[in-house]
């Protein structure tokens, strides 16, 4: 997509991190902007602030995994701006542990928002984009899906977080191919972060009451929150740099987005697992220190 002045931009999880940098960066360009979060006074501060940078905005408060509120968010930005040219679908929790302790609660959340959130913006968005170029031979469309480098690689301790997001890789993989087999006016990406400072770690504050268990956490649920607030918080590249990756790669038409491509490392380790039909190698071969703190916790009594 070459122009972004005067376009529309749907983004989801706009209230923080990713969605907010983006919403700023969308603003900055000229564009109207289509904030989408499920937290009403995080959403109320986000709006307040795009809209004084002078962008047409629509906030919109929805929960993601359920299809009748995107439907709705949908509609709203068809009738308030007429089809969007980038979806950015961002919305995303986290939840950790030992993947046999996740609960179905646990399960249900984090592929309600991670998957099913993704899958409602694409079934829904994509078709009033593909009306659009239809109609305006000058339409551009872009789809900006976030997974996450734990999409293509299985950290322990991160299961039902790391089968969310490699299901959003595929599912982005799929839609840029589909693209391709019917227009060359939209086309998608995939965004794979590593640990970037945002509100991700507090995922719980967004949690609704029918998806909290009556039981306190486990252990390797408490050391997993314990890890991931330490990896998350001491990364060194920010939400903003993450943000303007995304508008860089909508404007070259780059699938893949990485905040670390140093980190392809292990990715490449995995896929040479795959094909040498090896076993998965140790992900802490090149800090076996924390693996061994990692293990000596886990197998500790009580
Ligand atoms: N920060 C990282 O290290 C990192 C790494 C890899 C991937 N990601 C992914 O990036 C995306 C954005 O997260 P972030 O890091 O900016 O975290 P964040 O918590 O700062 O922002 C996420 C936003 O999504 C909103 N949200 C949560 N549940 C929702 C729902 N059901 N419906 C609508 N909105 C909802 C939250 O209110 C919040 O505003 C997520 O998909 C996350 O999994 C983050």
């Amino acid at each position: 997509m070459k122009t972004f002045k005067g376009r529309t931009a749907v983004i989801t999880g706009a209230a923080s991190g990713f969605g907010l940098e983006a919403s700023r960066i969308a603003a900055r360009e000229g564009m109207n902007v289509v904030l989408a979060d499920v937290q009403q006074d995080a959403l109320d501060r986000a709006a307040a602030e795009i809209a004084a940078l002078g962008a047409a905005v629509l906030p919109f408060r929805l929960d993601v995994s359920k299809a009748a509120e995107v439907e709705a968010l949908s509609a709203a930005t068809a009738a308030r701006f007429g089809a969007p040219h980038l979806v950015f679908n961002n919305a995303g929790v986290g939840a950790g542990g030992l993947i046999w302790e996740a609960t179905v609660k646990d399960w249900e959340w984090v592929l309600g928002v991670n998957v099913m959130g993704v899958v409602h913006g694409v079934r829904l968005f994509t078709p009033l984009m593909l009306a659009a170029a239809k109609n305006d031979a000058g339409y551009e469309g872009h789809i900006v899906n976030t997974a996450s480098m734990a999409g293509l690689l299985s950290p322990p301790t991160m299961g039902v977080y790391n089968v969310s997001k490699h299901a959003v890789v595929t599912l982005s993989e799929t839609l840029y191919q589909d693209l391709q087999l019917v227009t060359d006016q939209i086309s998608a990406s995939v965004l794979c972060p590593y640990f970037v400072p945002t509100g991700i770690v507090q995922s719980q504050r967004n949690r609704p009451a029918e998806m909290v268990d009556d039981k306190p956490p486990t252990k390797s649920q408490i050391i997993q929150q314990a890890m991931s607030e330490k990896a998350v918080g001491s990364g060194k590249v920010s939400a903003a740099q993450v943000a303007q990756f995304v508008f860089d790669a909508v404007a070259a038409r780059r699938f893949y987005i990485y905040s670390h491509p140093n980190a392809l490392g292990n990715v490449q380790t995995r896929m040479e697992d795959i094909l040498q039909s090896r076993n998965p190698s140790d992900p802490f071969a090149q800090r076996p220190e924390v693996g061994a703190e990692l293990r000596a916790a886990l197998r500790a009594a009580g």
